[in-house]
């Protein structure tokens, strides 16, 4: 797409999150190296940095490392150098690492990033013993930043634990819920377990960046907003391909939400919409958790009832928001453009 002279010097999407990576990489690596070894070897796989082995591997399975970027563009937003971003980075990731160890515990799943889950490679024990240790260290390492704002970051950190833990403990729950009647999960619940369980963590991440680069609390909160709802454009997103996506790409498989009866966006949407599919669907997932072969056909009535077209537009929707609250707040211009751009690109997975 040509560029507006405006744009000529705008980074892409994932040269911003490479940049960020680099900058932070020395700060994560130190931090997993405080980490009892067996633990630390775990991390380094959940990490995507080396095999069970231990043997590295470099570029193999590593995230994008979206958290990370926000905490260091969180603080070069509000004026402050990108180092001041980085204990916060630190703290961001390794939180998600162990999020994502636990979460696929908890789902059951045994694939992430395209290799075993931590709990097919080394077991279930050991791996939310490791999900414990990059908790513990997250707030052991974020609690020892220099300067006057570690205090204020901790808080925020743990209270976005809270949320998170509060968002998983809905979203388990809901699995038992039914799909239709009085008892069926609501749009405000998917939203407030969504917020909890994806957005906390973004929001938090942004936020930390700032309160780490001694922003006042408006602009924090501003930024807290925006991540929040970049979360929940994210969660739309990763409903989708929970659906729809190609396991090649994503990493994980197909199915896995439906077969486990996960109250998805797309499919609580479908079934609002009152039409014959929707109707087909109800009674489909009325009857039994689908199997392989009624996954597929649960997937094309969901389609078929507008959940995939109306969660694209809830993901839309959020991305729009998020952008708007960081247009809405004093930032400095070169980050605020780069993050605009980051939003912009992940939303993009699928729309
Ligand atoms: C993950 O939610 C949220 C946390 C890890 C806290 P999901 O269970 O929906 O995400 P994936 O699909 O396993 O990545
Ligand atoms: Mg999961
Ligand atoms: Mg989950």
């Amino acid at each position: 797409m040509p560029g507006t002279v405006e744009d000529v010097d705008v980074p892409s999407a994932s040269d911003v999150l490479r940049r960020c990576r680099e900058l932070v990489r020395p700060a994560l690596v130190d931090a997993v190296g405080r980490l009892h070894p067996w633990t630390g070897e775990m991390a380094a796989y959940a990490l995507g940095w080396s095999d069970t082995a231990g043997t590295p591997e470099p570029g193999g399975s590593e995230g994008k490392g979206v958290r990370q970027a926000l905490a260091v563009l969180g603080a070069e937003a509000v004026g402050a150098d990108a180092a001041c971003g980085v204990p916060g980075a630190v703290a961001v990731e390794l939180v998600h690492t162990f999020s994502l160890l636990h979460d696929d515990v908890m789902d059951a799943d045994a694939l992430r990033r395209r290799r075993p889950a931590v709990w097919k490679a080394y077991g279930t024990g050991p791996a939310v013993l490791a999900g414990d240790a990059l908790l513990a260290r997250a707030v052991t390492g974020l609690a020892g930043t220099p300067g006057d704002h570690a205090a204020a970051a901790v808080r925020r950190l743990c209270d976005a634990l809270n949320d998170l833990v509060a968002g998983q403990a809905e979203d388990l729950r809901f699995e038992h819920r039914p799909w239709d009647g009085p008892g069926a999960v609501g749009p405000e619940e998917y939203r407030s377990m969504a917020e909890g369980k994806t957005g906390a963590l973004l929001g938090c991440a942004l936020a930390l960046g700032a309160v780490l680069g001694g922003a006042p609390e408006p602009t924090v909160a501003a930024l807290d907003r925006a991540g929040r709802h970049l979360g929940l454009a994210f969660q739309a997103v990763d409903d989708i391909l929970g659906i729809w996506g190609d396991p090649a790409t994503t990493g994980k498989p197909v199915h896995a939400d439906l077969h486990r009866g996960k109250k998805t966006h797309p499919v609580l949407a479908a079934l609002a919409g009152g039409s014959r599919a929707a109707r087909e669907l109800g009674t489909l997932l009325a009857s039994a958790r689908p199997t392989d072969a009624a996954a597929e056909r649960v997937a094309s009535l969901v389609e078929e009832a507008g959940g995939r077209a109306a969660t694209r537009g809830e993901a839309r929707r959020h991305l729009d928001a998020a952008r708007d609250a960081l247009r809405a707040t004093p930032l400095t211009r070169t980050a605020a453009r780069e993050l605009d751009v980051l939003f912009a690109g992940l939303a993009d997975r699928v729309m």
